[in-house]
């Protein structure tokens, strides 16, 4: 059992990469889950449309989590209402529409879970993201609840989302994490078996600032004069992980650090 985990679609350049790639190596490396997250999948670098969704299912995606720019494109909050797959992160308010944890079933009949959760520290405002993994934790189990649980912490500084690799520490198979837009090298094995990586990257153009337009981005940093952020759209890397999954304790058995084509990998 495989699940294979990208980071931030970015624009076109990520979709295109992902469209170039993402079949190919479902087939190649006998992949049996994927969850990307989409949050910057739209053509202006934020937030997902329904059509993008529907291409990225298409292609061979399980389910896709999102973060600060969920609700970015408008029609957002009405398509998450109606399609489970697409998870807004756990922690935003109770009120919110759509879910931040599904269990989503693999061709092979294994129950993966889904969970989305969104950061504190330079993040939005949103609940408590230890609270609300603690809560979780308390009501769901590895093993009885779902046989895999993949957790997304969507999230700013690498100290929270180190800390929250230990928090789920054999109580997921697999806790990475999303939004920087830049790749971490301490793709492990924590102690109690659960895979973790700090951060994913992007699945976009590396000849960029995070994704977005380099020059312009400068600019705005210069006060010179510039555009709103847009993405760049060279040829997109791809980054993420890929967890070999342990059937019997639900465990990682092995992780290894995805990163296909574009700047990162010349
Ligand atoms: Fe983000």
């Amino acid at each position: 059992m495989k699940i294979f985990f990208l980071g931030d679609i970015v624009g076109k350049s990520g979709r295109i990469a992902i469209n170039k790639n993402l079949k190919e190596t479902i087939q190649d490396k006998n992949i049996d889950f994927v969850v990307v997250n989409g949050e910057n999948a739209a053509d202006q670098g934020v937030g997902i449309t329904e059509e993008i969704s529907n291409e990225l299912f298409s292609l061979g995606v399980d389910v896709i989590t999102t973060g600060n720019h969920v609700w970015d494109q408008k029609e957002t909050t009405n398509h998450i209402e109606r399609e489970s797959r697409l998870l807004r992160p756990e922690n935003l308010t109770s009120n919110s529409p759509g879910k931040g944890f599904g269990i989503f079933k693999t061709k092979k009949g294994f129950k993966v879970g889904v969970l989305n959760l969104m950061g504190n520290v330079f993040m939005k405002k949103c609940e408590n993201v230890f609270e609300t993994a603690n809560k979780f934790l308390n009501k769901y189990k590895l093993k009885k609840d779902y046989d895999f649980l993949v957790v997304d912490f969507h999230g700013e500084i690498t100290s929270e989302k180190m800390a929250m690799g230990h928090f789920f520490d054999g109580k997921a198979t697999l806790l990475v994490g999303t939004h920087t837009h830049v790749p971490t090298n301490d793709c492990r094995i924590l102690l109690n078996g659960t895979a973790y990586l700090t951060d994913a990257g992007m699945c976009g153009d590396y000849n960029s600032v995070i994704g977005m337009d380099k020059i312009n981005s400068l600019n705005r940093f210069l006060k010179k004069e510039s555009q709103k952020h847009y993405p760049a759209e060279g040829e997109g890397t791809l980054c993420g992980l890929i967890v070999e999954c342990n059937i019997s304790n639900g465990l990682a058995n092995k992780v290894e650090s995805f990163i296909k084509g574009g700047e990162l990998n010349k």
